[in-house]
C-alpha cells in the first residue's frame, strides 16, 4: 500500500511531458491479440493498467520483449484461448477488450466480468448487442462471459448503439475488422483513443473509416500483419497538469501533447480566468488572477470528459461564488467528496449535480483515493491547501498516471510517496 504526502500552497512552475495515453494503450494492447506475427507498440505508459494487460497476455501464450521504457514487441502468434486468467481479468475493466479481439481472432472467447472504477452500475449491455449483431452467441454466468460463432467467423452487420459507449464502440469496431462482410456502427464514441485503436488496426491491414465521427464504416479482413504503431498522448492526464497548474496558480508547459484533442478541457477553463496558449505539441497553462465561478456539464468527447470532472470540482472550491457540476456520464461519480469536505470544500451533492460554493483555502487533511481520477483531484487538493495532506490508496493513481509523483516534483511540488503497512501486516503486527 502506498500513499502521497502532500505539503501544499506553492503554485507549480516549469516543464511537464505528458506519456502515451491509458484508455488507447488499454485497447491496443489486447487488439494486439488480433495481429499473427509481432507487432511493435510505443509510447506505451509506465502504468498498472497496461503492465496487467500485458501479463494477461503473457499468461495466454503472448511472446512479450520489451525494447526499451515505453516500447514493447508484442507477439501473439501462439497464443491459445484455452487459458484466460480469468483472476487477473477481474482487476481491471478494458479486459472486456480481450472478448473483440479473440471474437475477431479465433470465432470464440471467453473472460470475467471486468471489474474497474464503482461509478456505480456499469452495464456490457451494448458490448453484448454487437457482438450479438455480429452472430455471436454471447452466455454471461458465473461472472463469466462466453461467446461463440456457430459459423466459425463473425459476419457484418448495420448496428446502433443504444448509448455513446467508448467501450463498446472500441469493442465492437475489434470484431468486425475480422467479420466477414462490411459493418457500420451508428452513434458510435468519438473519443481520441477510438481513432488511436483504429488506426493501429489499420497500420496492421484492417480497413477501418470513420472513426472519430459517431458512425464507423468497416470492411473485414481476413487476417491482420504486424507492423509498429506508436500511441497517442494522454489528454486526460494532461487535463490534470492542466487542472494542477490553474488550482495552485502556477505556470506550467504541458508538453506531448496534441493541442486539438484538449480543446474541450482547455475551453472549461478559459471560463474559470486560466490562460491556456497551445503551440504544436505543447500548451502553456497560466494563471495570475482569481479563479471565476463556471458551471460544467460531462459528456461525451468532444464534450467536457467526466474523467477530468473531479480535477474540475477540486479547482472550482478555489473560485469565488458558486459553480454546478453536472455529471452526465456516471451515475455515481462523486464519492470523493466526501474526502474533499475533510479538508474544508463546501460541495453540497444531489444525484448527479454538485454544487460548489467556492472557499477562501483548504487545509491538510488525511483523505483516502477511492479511484483513479478521484485520487489525482485530492492530490491537486493537497498541492493547494495549507499543510500537510495525505492521499492513502494510492495505488488507483499508479493504475493511469505514469510517475505522478517524479513529474509533480519536477514542477516544483511537494509530494512523496511512502510505503504504508497494508490491513494484515497492521492486524499482524497487533497480534
Ligand atoms: C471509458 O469507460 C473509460 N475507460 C472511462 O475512463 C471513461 O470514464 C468512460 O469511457 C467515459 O468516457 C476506458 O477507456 C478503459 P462507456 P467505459 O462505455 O468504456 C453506459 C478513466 O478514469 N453504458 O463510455 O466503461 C455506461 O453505464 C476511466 O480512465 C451502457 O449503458 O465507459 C455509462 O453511463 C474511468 N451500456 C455510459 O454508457 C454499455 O454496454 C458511458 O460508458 C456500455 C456503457
Amino acid at each position: 500500500m502506498t500513499k502521497y504526502v502532500i505539503k501544499g500552497g506553492k503554485p507549480l512552475k516549469g516543464t511537464v511531458t505528458v506519456s502515451g495515453a491509458k484508455n488507447a494503450a488499454v485497447a491496443i494492447v489486447p487488439a494486439a491479440l488480433m495481429v499473427e506475427g509481432p507487432c511493435r507498440v510505443e509510447n506505451i505508459p509506465q502504468i498498472s493498467d497496461v503492465t496487467l494487460l500485458l501479463k494477461i497476455l503473457e499468461e495466454m501464450g503472448a511472446n512479450i520483449s520489451t525494447v526499451n521504457r515505453h516500447t514493447m514487441d508484442i507477439d501473439c502468434s501462439d497464443i491459445s484461448t484455452d487459458f484466460v486468467p480469468f483472476e487477473l481479468m477481474r482487476k481491471i475493466r478494458a479486459s472486456y477488450y480481450l472478448l473483440g479481439a479473440m471474437l475477431a481472432r479465433f470465432g470464440h472467447a471467453k473472460a470475467s466480468l471486468p471489474g474497474g472504477c464503482d461509478f456505480g452500475v456499469r452495464p456490457i449491455d451494448q458490448h453484448i448487442k454487437g457482438f450479438k449483431a455480429l452472430g455471436a452467441e454471447v452466455e454471461v454466468k458465473n461472472g463469466i462471459i462466453t461467446a461463440e460463432v456457430p459459423s466459425g467467423r463473425l459476419h457484418g452487420a448495420q448496428i446502433y448503439m443504444d448509448v455513446v459507449s467508448v467501450g463498446a464502440t472500441i469493442n465492437v469496431m475489434l470484431a468486425a475488422a475480422m467479420a466477414e462482410g462490411k459493418t457500420t456502427i451508428e452513434n458510435a464514441a468519438r473519443e481520441p483513443h477510438i481513432v488511436d485503436t483504429a488506426n493501429f488496426l489499420n497500420s496492421m491491414g484492417a480497413d477501418i473509416r470513420g472513426a472519430g465521427t459517431n458512425v464507423i464504416k468497416i470492411n473485414g479482413v481476413d487476417r491482420l500483419s504486424g507492423s509498429s504503431y506508436s500511441i497517442i498522448p494522454d489528454q486526460i492526464e494532461a487535463g490534470t497538469y492542466i487542472a494542477a497548474a490553474a488550482a495552485t496558480g502556477g505556470e506550467v508547459l504541458i508538453e506531448n501533447v496534441i493541442p486539438k484533442h484538449l480543446e474541450c478541457i482547455t475551453a472549461k477553463f478559459e471560463e474559470m480566468g486560466v490562460e491556456c496558449i497551445p503551440y504544436p505539441d505543447s500548451i502553456l497553462i497560466r494563471r495570475t488572477s482569481p479563479l471565476l465561478r463556471t458551471n460544467v456539464k460531462t459528456m461525451p468527447y468532444p464534450g467536457f470528459p467526466t474523467d477530468m470532472q473531479p480535477q474540475a470540482c477540486v479547482t472550482l472550491c478555489f473560485a469565488e461564488g458558486t459553480s454546478v457540476i453536472t455529471e452526465a456520464v456516471w451515475d455515481n461519480r462523486y464519492k470523493y467528496i466526501d474526502e474533499l469536505k475533510r479538508m474544508g470544500a463546501s460541495v453540497h451533492v444531489d444525484g448527479k449535480i454538485a454544487v460548489v460554493e467556492g472557499v477562501p483555502g483548504l487545509t491538510g487533511a488525511p483523505v483516502k483515493a477511492c479511484d483513479l481520477r478521484a485520487g489525482a483531484a485530492l492530490v491537486i487538493a493537497g498541492l493547494c491547501a495549507s499543510g500537510t495532506t495525505e492521499v492513502e490508496d494510492a495505488h488507483y493513481i499508479a493504475r493511469g498516471y505514469e510517475d505522478f509523483e517524479g513529474k509533480l516534483r519536477g514542477i516544483g511540488a511537494d509530494i512523496v510517496c511512502v510505503e504504508t503497512p497494508d490491513d494484515e501486516e497492521v492486524s499482524r503486527s497487533a497480534v
